[in-house]
């Protein structure tokens, strides 16, 4: 993986400590709960979380379906260690690896579901076509991208990159209205 910058969870390395305790204070276990249930998980799945950070999700997942294999990937090496910490903690077998969303380190249809919670927004405007072409690559053929992040004011342009990239029956299935502003669900299908 070759290095460049990006926009780790809390926007600075002496702050990732914070992220967890935050999100956990805007209710991130009911969302994520909410979020996997979307994705009607059945138990030979093989799962993606993309850009998974401190690995709530990820864990949660292993927890919530035990037989489902699961990865998650970063970019941010502090960030992977706390996952692998709390995998461990919560004796749950969770893959975690380095990398980008755009440059996805795996095969083509590897994937029944790819999660991508709360990354977008980190991805700058010019890459974020590409990362929605790999997420559609290593899903397997009617396979599904589950998708939640911040939803910005006005129209909602998501289904519309979803569609442009590719995917089928993009759609938004759901939105929260939290502290920090409005966050949408959508998902769309390979
Ligand atoms: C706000 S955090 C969300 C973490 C986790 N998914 C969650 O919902 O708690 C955004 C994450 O996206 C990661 N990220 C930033 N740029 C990325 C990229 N180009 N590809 C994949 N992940 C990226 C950051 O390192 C960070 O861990």
């Amino acid at each position: 993986m070759a290095e460049r910058p990006y926009l780790s969870a809390a926007g600075r390395d002496s702050l990732l400590w914070l992220y967890d305790p935050l999100t956990r204070l805007f209710g991130a276990d009911k969302i994520f709960r909410s979020f996997l249930q979307q994705a009607a998980l059945q138990p030979d799945h093989v799962v993606l979380d993309v850009g998974c950070g401190t690995g709530t999700l990820a864990v949660l997942l292993k927890r919530l379906h035990p037989t489902v294999a699961v990865t998650g990937l970063d970019p941010d090496p502090k960030a992977l260690a706390r996952a692998t910490r709390k995998a461990e903690r919560k004796s749950v077998a969770v893959r975690f690896d380095r990398g980008f969303a755009d440059e996805l380190p795996y095969g083509d249809a590897t994937f029944d579901r790819v999660f991508s919670s709360m990354m977008f927004h980190h991805v700058p405007r010019a890459d974020k076509p590409k990362v929605l072409a790999e997420v559609r690559r290593v899903l397997k053929p009617g396979g599904t991208l589950e998708f939640l992040d911040i939803a910005p004011q006005g129209e909602d342009r998501m289904p519309g990159r979803l569609h442009d990239a590719g995917f089928v029956d993009a759609r938004r299935v759901g939105e929260r209205k939290l502290v920090i502003g409005r966050i949408a669900f959508h998902q769309a299908r390979r």
